[in-house]
């Protein structure tokens, strides 16, 4: 087990709009996959720099992505598109966090604007020395934080049944 390097005690608390963060970008004939259409590749790599960042503002840490729940791409982003990632940190364990990321994609010329994706990301925020390091509390203010925050904490229990039983699988399968 690694050493928590903090106690709960003198555990400190930041806003969730402390881990506010917004990235836009242009997507580019790069970016296409062969149909022409933008790569799932190229827009997942774009999530986990959104969530990252949104987890590093919150506990001003170095973070390591640990778990990506599912990810669905509900609608086609096409070259030309500017993609926009929304990530907040949604809900905080003791060294891990969970941030939310809303992709959206604006046709530039009509200014018609699609929401693509959401995706939910846990990172552990790590001490000098690389071990799991104890990050703030989260306190959700708006309505919709705190409907993130309880929804967070349920997806969190719900990860760490799933987990808990794979160990558990696989240790019988070593016996
Ligand atoms: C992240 C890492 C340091 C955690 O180490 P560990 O020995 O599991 O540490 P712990 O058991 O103390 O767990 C740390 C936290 O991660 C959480 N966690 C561990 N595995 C998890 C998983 N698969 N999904 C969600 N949360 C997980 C634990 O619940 C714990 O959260 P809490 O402190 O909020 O309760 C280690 O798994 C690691 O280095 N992974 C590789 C990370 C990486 O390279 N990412 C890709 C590039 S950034």
């Amino acid at each position: 087990m690694i050493t928590k390097t903090n106690t709960r005690n003198e555990r400190p608390s930041k806003p969730v709009s402390a881990s506010y963060t917004t990235i836009a970008v242009q997507m580019l004939p790069s970016d296409a996959n062969p149909m022409g259409n933008v790569h799932g590749g190229t827009i997942l790599k774009l999530v986990d720099m959104a969530a990252a960042a949104a987890a590093l503002r919150h506990s001003r840490k170095n973070v390591v992505t640990v778990s990506i729940d599912r990810m669905d791409f509900i609608q086609p982003v096409y070259v030309g598109n500017l993609l926009t990632l929304k990530a907040s940190v949604n809900y905080v364990g003791t060294t891990s966090m969970e941030v939310g990321v809303r992709v959206e994609a604006e046709d530039l010329r009509s200014g018609n604007v699609t929401h693509t994706n959401s995706s939910y990301l846990t990172y552990v925020a790590l001490d000098d020395q690389g071990r799991p390091t104890i990050v703030p509390e989260v306190i959700p203010r708006t309505s919709d934080e705190k409907r993130r925050w309880k929804e967070g904490k349920q997806r969190r229990d719900q990860r760490l049944r799933m987990l808990t039983a794979r160990q558990k699988t696989r240790s019988r399968a070593r016996e």
